[in-house]
């Protein structure tokens, strides 16, 4: 199935109501001196922390002043409008989400006029919608994230309708151009390129919430990045759920044909320095894709390239599409193009049926492939995945045994590698002062690891810095600037 573009005419729409939300707001600052807040809080990925600075967008064109936090018990710092935008990936994003909610029922007896909104990926679940119906009385607004474009026509509907909004998807999704972004950053950006996911991993809830991979033109993408360019943006992470497959589902793209592709026009047709990317699925990761990361200066030699588990019974089941002895090629012929890149992974402890033998085949793919970080996550059952429902779970104390394990192991193999790096200088995008030590720089290498740094005039924040390394940790490395 091609894939839909939201029609001009439904954006359109969305303006109107957005109008009359932002009269509603001038209207009580006029006669109150006040403006209305809103705060929107994410508890996802990437993708969800970007579809947060649309939502904000969004809110901001209606006259909302965003802030960055809410008071649950001081009336006056109760935002008058509160969004969660949640997750689902695992039981305890969800459990937090429900905390926060819990704790928002005092905040609207003190406040009554306050909104309270829940979107994102665990609201596109109907059993969520419906615990939320009728345990959370306190929430007025939900809905998933195919929906998140028709904020402003819902949230009109609470304010002027008095209504509980209460939404479940019900397409498959499509793609709205044009929504106003309110960007958290103004030297790095997010740029999504691509919607949804078609790779039903068994374990995994994100193609059930997040609907069927839908591609942004590349026509758009450019246009995109051009004006990040513009207004100063150093550097930029290309978002989707399997990148590698950008493209598939478009019928006409320009001659755009693939992710590749699509990284080539945005460094001939844009001086960006800095293009990352996630994430790469194994499977689809063709050879034009490590060509374009090797031959483009700007594409980071920087690759997150999930593996999930070392073992191929653990893969086929479940239903990556990969054996570990592919996997293991792919980092070769990876490494072979672009020998100074540095990868990373997620890696998932206790997958249903997971034995002994099974992990001991993660801890040696780990051994053997070096990674420079890992995500490691212990398997968690989602309801609706295939995965959920079988008999052989694995026991809790020993996922746990096995999860320290590899934590550990993981741990030695980065500082290690760190280890390594001392003595050398690299190129840093300093990003300011560091948050823990103002008296320190901070900032990326191209192979996103973290640097803090002493030396420079203070005044170094969006400047490629080359640093001596002198130390390493385990999550970081300490330099001076060569200036
Ligand atoms: N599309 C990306 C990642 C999506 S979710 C990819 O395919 O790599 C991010 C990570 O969460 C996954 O890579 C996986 O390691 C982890 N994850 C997904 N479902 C999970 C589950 N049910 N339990 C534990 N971890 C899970
Ligand atoms: Fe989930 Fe697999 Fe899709 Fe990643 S590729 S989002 S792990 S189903
Ligand atoms: Fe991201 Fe969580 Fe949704 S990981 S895609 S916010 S389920």
């Amino acid at each position: 199935m091609p894939t839909i573009q939201v029609s001009t005419e439904e954006m359109t729409k969305q303006l109107h109501f957005t109008r009359e939300i932002r009269n509603w707001n001038e209207a009580y600052t006029a006669t109150t001196g006040r403006v209305r807040t809103a705060c929107v809080r994410t508890f996802g990925c990437q993708m969800n922390e970007h579809d947060s600075e649309k939502l904000s967008g969004m809110l901001t064109q209606m006259g909302f002043l965003m802030v960055p936090e809410y008071s649950v018990n001081e009336e006056p710092k109760i935002a008058d409008l509160i969004l969660f935008n949640t997750c689902c990936v695992r039981e305890n994003a969800e459990e937090k989400v429900y905390g926060h909610l819990g704790a928002l029922k005092g905040a609207k007896r003190i406040k009554p006029t306050m909104i309270t909104g829940v979107c994102g990926c665990m609201t596109e679940q109907p059993h969520a919608v419906e615990e939320i119906r009728r345990v959370y009385k306190n929430v007025d607004l939900v809905f998933g994230t195919r929906a998140a474009h028709k904020l402003p026509e819902y949230l009109h509907q609470v304010i002027f309708d008095n209504k509980r909004v209460l939404e479940v998807s019900k397409t498959e999704g499509e793609v709205a151009e044009g929504v106003p972004v309110e960007r958290a950053d103004d030297l790095k950006a997010w740029v999504t390129i691509m919607y949804g996911c078609n790779n039903f991993c068994s374990y995994c809830i994100v193609p059930y919430v997040r609907g069927r991979e839908r591609s942004r033109k590349a026509t758009d993408i450019l246009a995109e990045v051009r004006g990040l360019v513009e207004n100063g943006i150093q550097e930029i992470t290309l978002l989707g759920q399997n990148v590698n497959s950008y493209g598939k589902d478009l019928e006409d793209n320009d001659g755009i044909t693939d992710f590749a592709d699509l990284l080539d026009l945005l460094c001939r047709e844009t001086e960006i320095p800095r293009i990352r990317f996630m994430t790469s699925h194994p499977k689809d990761l063709s050879d034009r894709l490590i060509a374009a990361i090797a031959r483009n200066k700007s594409v980071c030699n920087q690759l997150h390239l999930p593996v999930q588990s070392g073992s191929s019974r653990v893969l086929k089941e479940m239903n990556r599409k990969y054996t570990r002895e592919e996997y293991l090629d792919l980092v070769a012929r990876i490494r072979k193009a672009v020998p100074e890149i540095t990868l990373s992974t997620d890696i998932i402890v206790g997958f249903p049926g997971e034995t002994e033998a099974d992990f001991e085949q993660t801890l040696s793919l780990v051994e053997q492939v070096r990674y420079d970080s890992a995500y490691t996550f212990i398997y968690s059952k989602r309801v609706g995945t295939p995965a959920a429902t079988r008999e052989d779970q694995v026991p809790e104390d020993v996922v746990k045994a096995r999860f320290d394990r590899l934590l550990a192991l993981q741990n030695s193999i980065g500082r290690e590698i760190n280890d390594g790096l001392v003595g050398r200088t690299l190129e840093v995008l300093c990003e300011g002062p560091s948050r823990t030590n103002e008296d320190r720089m901070t900032g990326r290498t191209e192979g996103n690891k973290i640097v803090n740094f002493i030396g420079g005039d203070g005044n170094l924040r969006g400047k490629m810095v080359r640093v001596h390394i002198d130390h390493a940790q385990t999550w970081s490395l300490e330099g001076t600037a060569e200036l």
